[in-house]
């Protein structure tokens, strides 16, 4: 298939609001592996369809890159159910927010659900890297970057840096 563009920041369609699949079918499934491309492409571990334009409830994530093995895993409609109080704290990057990485506090377990790429409901629970990841992909589906959940200063440096990448990018 086809590997899309990656909106960067300050994108506003990076802040839509994803709506609901309402069916699992071919259509889906082919978004699905663009997405996945994209993401290889771009070499990411995980991407929300926003990302590449789509507003879909739709994460594709791998965390299994590591020696050419590719293990991507498709959550649509994803939901989270429980959350635990433990907290963890990574640093994350996103594709659409390049060059920037920052500490980032969520809950350190999540249970969730959500339907698989043969439309299918599935539960997972979800630890370490993979409920942070999950966390971050479900954030663009309500149009939230993680350099939101920075500090106020923090995070107008970091449009700062972006919006002058994108003149000169535009420049060069
Ligand atoms: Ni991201």
């Amino acid at each position: 298939m086809t590997a899309r563009p990656i909106l960067t920041a300050p994108d506003p369609r990076l802040q839509a609001v994803s709506t609901d699949v309402e069916r699992v079918d071919d259509e889906i499934r082919a978004l699905v592996t663009d997405m996945t491309d994209s993401m290889y492409a771009a070499e990411g571990i995980g991407l929300a369809a926003i990302q590449i334009g789509v507003a879909k409830r739709i994460l594709v994530i791998d965390l299994d890159q590591k020696e050419g093995n590719k293990n991507p895993r498709a959550f649509i409609n994803p939901k989270i159910t429980w959350a635990s109080e433990e907290m963890a704290t990574y640093e994350e990057g996103c594709l659409s927010v390049p060059e920037i990485w920052d500490d980032v506090e969520r809950p350190a377990r999540v249970k969730c659900e959500y339907l698989d790429i043969d439309g299918k409901p599935q539960t997972l629970e979800a630890d370490g890297l993979l409920a942070t990841c999950l966390q971050h992909e479900m954030d663009h589906l309500n149009g939230v970057l993680f350099i939101d959940h920075l500090s106020r200063l923090k995070k107008s440096m970091a449009v700062k840096k972006l919006t002058k990448a994108k003149k000169l990018q535009a420049a060069g």
